[in-house]
């Protein structure tokens, strides 16, 4: 692979002041890796600076909320992301400039440019009190034009304490339901004086807002606005008023570069799209973009691109001059470098199974820190960079079982210089990917069975397939350490009469093409995140009529809202019957009873086909327990579901840890 093949990709670009070295982007992405309310951190210093060594040209890193001119008695309501607490502003505070100056140099340090977002959020605050975020019942205040002019003052302010730490460009935040979007938008702004009106009065707050950033910045920092390009929203600006706001923006002169996206923050689309949408899906709003604005005013898209392949097409067909690669870099940091010189397969490419922004909004789990589903290292950077080193004496280690926790380990134990073999009892790796990716719109979790299968082979683990593991394979090759990552099962709830009647079928075997069904199909569901939906979908979309018996309020409840409304909107697309708050009580030949989740009235269904279960799994750690109480193995590690199933996540982390202390 020559290092030509992505030369669009590797050319710099000027903007305004700034030269970029190359045209991959991190825009701003607030992932909250600084552990520490209010002050940029190590973890956060790691985090985004290991993005601008491997090769990312524009450190967008993370947003900062600026400060709102609240009532002195009103609670603090600041203190989200990098933002501060107690009606002051993270830039208002000694430390937190002390910790951007010292990311600043670093990024510097990798010959990366650092932008700076500058957000206002305006649940609260708006040009109307109009209900802004879809999924919240805030009716906002309306701003007077004291508080106007405070907002304007504040972006300022903010931009001057970039300036001065060293940032590159500043960014005004208008998409996503900040304050900014809230003016341009005529759901959100019904204002009738000098702030609304046509779409030349609701660009006059963004407009005063980057007259005051030059007024204090000059033409030092090249300046810019992320907008949404589309709003997908009724009443909302369709995609050519949005245009024409940004061409009138565009036309004062005062811009360098524009980011446009689209999507909100409840989905769907969600500005951060899931795999249920294409590459790039959106990429024409970066070309009408270009169409429209002056060619010095440099555009930059983005939207679920995590290939430098298709970063390099949208280059090079004139969608864009730059290109956001975001959860890209937080899939595989080095991914630019890799590309840069060819080395294609090593590269991680994110699965869009957001998990990282669903994190970052609702946290499944306490106490937070980041989280990537791939990406062992992220939210983990420090104890990698404690840990990670060639191991002090390489020793023969046996993993059983070749999911991805399994494959972590293998993978991460090789990378140390341990000669490892992984035991697979199935013809491939992947473990519940192989069947994960059997949905509509999941095919992108194959590109992590790839991933570990090259990685696996470049790093020449030696992977037995086909290989049933007990204690004498495992003995008979005198392993110093062994990893047991033998996966789960799924559960039958076996304290239900009837449940072992032969038309009642699991899932997975669904998915797998092991359990055919009749045309139709009740879902007995039993988990609130993405397998019931996908078991649904892949059932409609073989034509079959599908109706789920759910034990909670929704379907995808533990799924955060940037993401649930992607998967709900595709249960009605596809036909999908919910019916929530109900547990299974009994099953019969021609029919089952269910109860309330909630008491004990019964519900009596008939007419399916197939009772299909969806019930969570169980952890297979027989082999485990046989091999402690043998004792002969010094090194004993249990990994992934054979220890407690759970998320993708905490499977790769898991099996990656043990992979760093064998
Ligand atoms: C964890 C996370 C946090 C984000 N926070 C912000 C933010 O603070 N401001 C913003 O404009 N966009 C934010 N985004 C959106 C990204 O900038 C980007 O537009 C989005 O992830 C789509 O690009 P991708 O497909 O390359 O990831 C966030 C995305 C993620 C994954």
């Amino acid at each position: 692979m020559s290092k030509t093949q992505f030369e669009h990709l590797f050319s710099p670009l000027q903007v305004g002041p700034m030269l970029v070295p190359n045209r991959i982007c991190e825009t701003t992405n607030s992932i909250n890796s600084s552990l520490i309310p209010g002050e940029i951190d190590d973890n956060f210093v790691a985090h985004h600076a290991a993005k601008a060594r491997g090769g990312t040209g524009w450190i967008g890193s993370e947003t900062w909320l600026l400060n709102l001119p609240f009532p002195s008695e009103a609670p603090d309501e600041v203190g989200l992301g990098v933002g501060f607490a107690s009606h002051y502003a993270a830039y208002q505070n000694p430390p937190f400039l002390e910790g951007i100056k010292r990311f600043y140099d670093e990024v510097h340090d990798a010959g990366s440019v650092a932008i700076t977002q500058l957000t206002h959020l305006s649940a609260m605050w708006s040009p109307s009190a109009v209900p802004i975020i879809g999924a919240q019942d805030h009716v906002p205040h309306a701003m007077g034009e004291e508080e106007i002019e405070f907002c304007i003052n504040s972006y300022a302010d903010a931009a001057t304490a970039a300036k001065d730490a060293g940032a590159d460009g500043i960014q005004m935040h208008c998409a996503h339901e900040t304050m900014g979007y809230c003016f341009l938008s005529p759901v959100t702004n019904r204002r009738t004086d000098q702030w609304g009106g046509g779409p030349q009065e609701r660009i006059r707050f963004v407009v005063k807002v980057l007259e005051r950033i030059r007024e204090r910045i000059g033409d030092s920092l090249a300046l810019g606005v992320r907008v949404t390009g589309k709003e997908f929203r009724r009443g909302g600006a369709d995609h050519l008023q949005m245009r024409e706001m940004i061409h009138h923006i565009g036309e004062t002169g005062l811009l360098d570069f524009v980011d446009i996206d689209v999507g909100h923050c409840w989905g769907a689309p969600s500005y951060v799209p899931s795999s249920y949408y294409d590459e790039a899906e959106f990429r024409e709003v970066g070309k009408a973009a270009r169409t429209d604005l002056d060619p010095k005013i440099a555009v930059l898209f983005s939207g679920r691109v995590n290939d430098v392949g298709v970063a390099e097409t949208l280059l090079k067909d004139g969608y864009c001059d730059l290109v956001g690669m975001v959860r890209a870099g937080i899939a595989d940091p080095e991914f630019a470098n890799k590309a840069r010189e060819g080395r294609l397969m090593e590269i991680r490419r994110c699965v869009a199974c957001t998990r990282c922004i669903d994190e970052a909004s609702e946290p499944i789990t306490l106490p937070y820190k980041p989280r990537c589903s791939i990406n062992p290292m992220v939210g983990n950077e420090l104890r990698w960079k404690e840990l990670f080193r060639p191991a002090d004496e390489p020793k023969r280690v046996v993993v059983v079982g070749g999911g991805i926790a399994g494959c972590e380990a293998a993978r991460v134990a090789a990378m140390r210089g341990h000669q490892v073999t992984l035991l697979e009892q199935g013809k491939r790796v992947g473990g519940q990917l192989l069947i994960a990716k059997k949905p509509p719109g999941r095919d992108s979790f194959e590109d992590q069975i790839y991933f570990e299968e090259n990685e696996l082979a470049r790093l020449k683990v030696d992977v037995q397939l086909d290989t049933r593991a007990d204690i004498d394979v495992i003995k008979a090759l005198s392993p110093d350490a062994v990893v047991i990552s033998t996966g789960s099962v799924p559960r039958v709830p076996n304290d239900i009469p009837g449940i072992d009647l032969p038309h009642v079928v699991q899932g997975w075997d669904v998915l797998a093409g092991k359990a055919a069904t009749g045309d139709r199909v009740a879902i007995i569901s039993m988990e609130d995140y993405y397998e019931t939906p996908c078991v649904a979908e892949f059932l409609a979309a073989n034509g079959k009529h599908v109706e789920v018996f759910h034990k909670s309020t929704h379907l995808g409840s533990e799924i955060a809202r940037y993401s649930v409304s992607m998967v709900l909107s595709r249960m009605e697309q596809a036909g999908v019957i919910v019916h929530p708050n109900l547990l299974l009580n009994e099953v019969h030949a021609d029919g089952f009873e269910l109860r309330s989740s909630f008491g004990e009235k019964t519900y009596h269904e008939k007419g399916f086909d197939n009772l299909v279960l969806v019930c969570g799994s169980l952890p297979q750690h027989d082999l485990y327990d046989q091999l402690k109480a043998e004792g002969s193995i010094s090194q004993l590690y249990i990994a992934g579901s054979a220890w407690l199933p759970r998320f993708l996540a905490e499977a790769t982390e898991q099996g990656a840890n043990i992979g760093l202390v064998i």
